[in-house]
């Protein structure tokens, strides 16, 4: 049987956008994502949730007041409320129109641009393993009949350690704030591919632990391009940025 979730063996360019180009456009919209594309990046992160009724959309705080008018638990409302919010004006008021998406809008605008994904599984309310497998559901189904490159991320074990379970095909990334001693074993357990850092905690002495586990590492949020060049120096594989533009514009 053929896998549905190969990856490049390069994450290329190394940039990825951080919830779309989100400093052009409202994060975690389609418009962000088309931006990400307009800016030369071929890889977006982005975060899911899940709605009341089940829905999964691509939304970051686990509240609703600091990117719509609204306010309350995300996963206290169903879609078909949620639908309706403007997303966008908080950013700027042309993005009014700007909606939350559902996960198949946004994996639908990425294979139209041919790009690649990371999806970052945000679990809440103890809802780890429901949401890997309603991920996994979703992303199994879509990747049958439009492929596109994609790993899986989260801070919760628990999601990563059921997505495991479900398939051994899927590529993992561990989320950690800071690299910590059981880093290495959960790594291992979980057969991640990457290892995804925060980057302000990033050192060179950090680095040469982290490499003997000879995983790739990826770094967040890296918005100034000369940290962006020292941590490739240091061999982090790619970055998370909210300004691809600039990155990329670097990097030609
Ligand atoms: O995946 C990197 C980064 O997105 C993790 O943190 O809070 O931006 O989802 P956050
Ligand atoms: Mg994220």
């Amino acid at each position: 049987m053929v896998n549905k979730f190969i990856l490049p063996e390069k994450i290329s360019p190394p940039i990825i956008a951080h919830r779309g180009a989100s400093h052009l456009a409202p994060e975690n919209t389609l418009a962000a994502f088309r931006m990400a594309h307009v800016s030369g990046a071929r890889w977006v992160e982005f975060d899911v949730m899940m709605a009341a009724c089940g829905e999964l959309i691509v939304f970051h705080d686990r509240t609703l007041e600091r990117t719509t008018f609204a306010t309350g638990d995300v996963s206290d409302f169903a879609y078909e409320y949620l639908s309706t919010l403007d997303a966008g004006s908080w950013f700027d008021p042309i993005f009014r129109d700007e909606k939350i998406p559902r996960l198949t809008e946004v994996l639908n605008l990425l294979s139209h641009y041919k790009m690649a994904a990371n999806i970052e599984i945000k679990a809440s309310q103890g809802n780890d393993v429901e949401i890997a497998h309603k991920i996994f559901q979703v992303v199994n189904a879509w990747q049958s009949r439009h492929p596109i490159p994609l790993f899986f991320s989260s801070f919760s074990v628990l999601a990563l350690e059921t997505m495991r379970q479900i398939s051994s095909e899927v590529s993992l990334a561990l989320l950690l704030d800071q690299w910590c001693d059981e880093g290495p074993e959960t790594l291992e357990r979980l057969n991640c591919h990457y290892l995804s850092l925060r980057q302000e905690d990033i050192t060179s002495e950090t680095l040469q632990s982290v490499k003997l586990t000879q995983k790739k590492i990826l770094a967040w949020t890296v918005n100034e391009p000369a940290r962006a060049a020292q941590l490739f120096d240091w061999g982090v594989h790619a970055v998370f940025t909210d300004v691809p533009e600039v990155l990329i514009a670097k990097m030609a």
